[in-house]
C-alpha cells in the first residue's frame, strides 16, 4: 500500500472514530473526505483485516464498533489532542529498545515530539543499567524525542515533569499511583512504570532527549518472570480489568505535552509542587543506595533542581542520582 492510500485509509478511520460509536453515512465520507464510494469501501475492508470491526448497515453507514489492541499511527493517531508529541509514530512489532531507535532518529534530525513505539522490546533497558522486561503486546514501551529549549543542567527536571505526568494519566486510568524519587511510579509500593531518560547536549544547549517510558498496562501476575512478582503490577492488576491500550497511550502523551508546555511556561516550581503532592518517597524512612555509597534518613523534600534531601540525624544530604528503597508505608503526609 502507497503512503497516499494509508493516509485516506486513516481519513476514513478518524471519520468514523468522530462519530464516536455513531452510524456515519457512506455518501458523506465520500463527499468529505473526497473519495469514491468504492474507495471507502475498500478502506472499511481494510481496516476490517487489521482487526477493526465496523458495523456496515444500508442506508445508515458504517459505525466502528471496536479497535484492535494495536499502538499504530492508525490507532492512537485519531485519539491524540496533542499539537507535537505522537504526530509522528514509528510503530515496530518487535525491536531491542525503543530508546535505541530513538535516539538514532533524534541523531538524523527527527523532530521534537516523534514517538517510537513497540509491540515488544527484546533487548529493554531501564536504569542503572537494568534490563526492563515487558510482555509482548501487553504494555505501553515508548520514547519520545524531545529538542527542549533548556540548558544541560536543567535536563533532569524532563524527568520529573514525565513522571508528573504518567501518573497523572494512571490516575485517570483510575488507579492512584504515587511517584518513588526519582521517577518510579508504584502502587502500594509495587512498580507500575519507569522512565530512563537520555540526552545528548553541547555545552551551551541540548540537542536532544529521549525519554524512554514503560508502563505495566494489561499484563497479569503470571505474566511478569518469578523474580518481578509481588514487586511489579499493572492496570490491569489494579483495576481487575484491561485497559485500552491506544486510548491509555494517547491520554499519557496528552498529559506529558501539557506539563512539558507549563515546565517551559512557568520554570521548574510547579512541577516540583506536582511531584511533591503525588510522592510515595516524601516523609518515608528511606535507604539510599548513591555513588556506590548507602545510609539511611527521612527524605524530606525534593528542591528546585529536582534532587533529594535526606536527613540523617543532624545532618542533611542532597542526592542527585541513585536508587531508593522505602523502609516503611507511612502515612501520607
Ligand atoms: C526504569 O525504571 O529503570 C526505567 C525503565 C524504562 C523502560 C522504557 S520501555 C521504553 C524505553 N525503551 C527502553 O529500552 N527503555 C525504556
Amino acid at each position: 500500500m502507497g503512503a497516499g492510500e494509508n493516509d485516506s485509509e486513516e481519513q476514513v478511520l478518524i471519520f468514523l472514530a468522530e462519530g464516536a460509536g455513531e452510524f456515519v453515512s457512506g455518501e458523506a465520507m465520500s463527499g468529505k473526505l473526497g473519495l469514491s464510494r468504492a474507495a471507502v469501501w475498500k478502506h472499511i475492508n481494510g481496516l476490517r483485516e487489521k482487526g477493526y470491526r465496523i458495523d456496515a448497515v444500508p442506508a445508515r453507514g458504517y459505525r466502528l464498533v471496536e479497535i484492535p489492541d494495536r499502538l499504530t499511527a492508525l490507532e492512537v493517531g485519531p485519539l491524540l489532542g496533542t499539537r507535537e508529541l505522537g504526530r509522528t509514530i514509528h510503530h515496530l512489532e518487535s525491536i531491542g529498545s525503543t530508546s535505541d531507535l530513538a535516539k538514532q532518529l533524534a541523531a538524523a534530525g527527527a523532530e521534537h515530539g516523534e514517538v517510537v513505539i513497540a509491540e515488544q522490546q527484546t533487548a529493554g533497558r531501564g536504569r542503572r543499567g537494568r534490563a526492563w522486561t515487558s510482555a509482548p503486546g501487553k504494555n505501553v514501551t515508548l520514547s519520545v524525542i524531545l529538542r527542549p529549549e533548556l540548558e544541560p543542567a536543567r535536563t533532569p527536571e524532563l524527568t520529573l515533569v514525565a513522571s508528573v505526568a504518567i501518573c497523572e494519566a494512571v490516575r485517570h486510568a483510575g488507579v492512584e499511583a504515587k511517584i518513588k524519587w526519582p521517577n518510579d511510579l508504584v502502587v502500594n509500593g509495587r512498580k507500575l512504570a519507569g522512565i530512563l531518560t537520555e540526552m545528548v547536549s553541547e555545552p551551551e544547549r541540548v540537542q536532544w532527549v529521549v525519554l524512554g517510558i514503560g508502563v505495566n498496562v494489561n499484563v497479569q501476575e503470571q505474566d511478569f518472570p518469578s523474580e518481578l512478582r509481588g514487586l511489579a503490577t499493572s492496570l490491569r492488576i489494579e483495576r481487575g480489568m484491561p485497559a485500552p491500550r491506544a486510548l491509555f497511550t494517547a491520554a499519557l502523551l496528552g498529559r506529558l505535552e501539557d506539563w512539558l508546555d507549563r515546565h517551559h511556561a512557568e520554570g521548574f516550581e510547579p512541577i516540583r509542587r506536582a511531584w511533591s503532592a503525588r510522592s510515595a518517597t516524601l516523609g518515608q524512612d528511606v535507604r539510599i543506595e548513591t555513588g556506590g555509597k548507602t545510609f539511611e534518613g527521612k527524605a524530606e523534600e525534593i528542591d528546585p533542581s529536582g534532587a533529594l534531601w535526606v536527613r540523617c540525624g543532624a545532618e542533611r544530604v542532597r542526592v542527585v542520582a541513585g536508587d531508593v528503597e522505602h523502609l516503611r508505608e507511612r502515612a501520607p503526609r
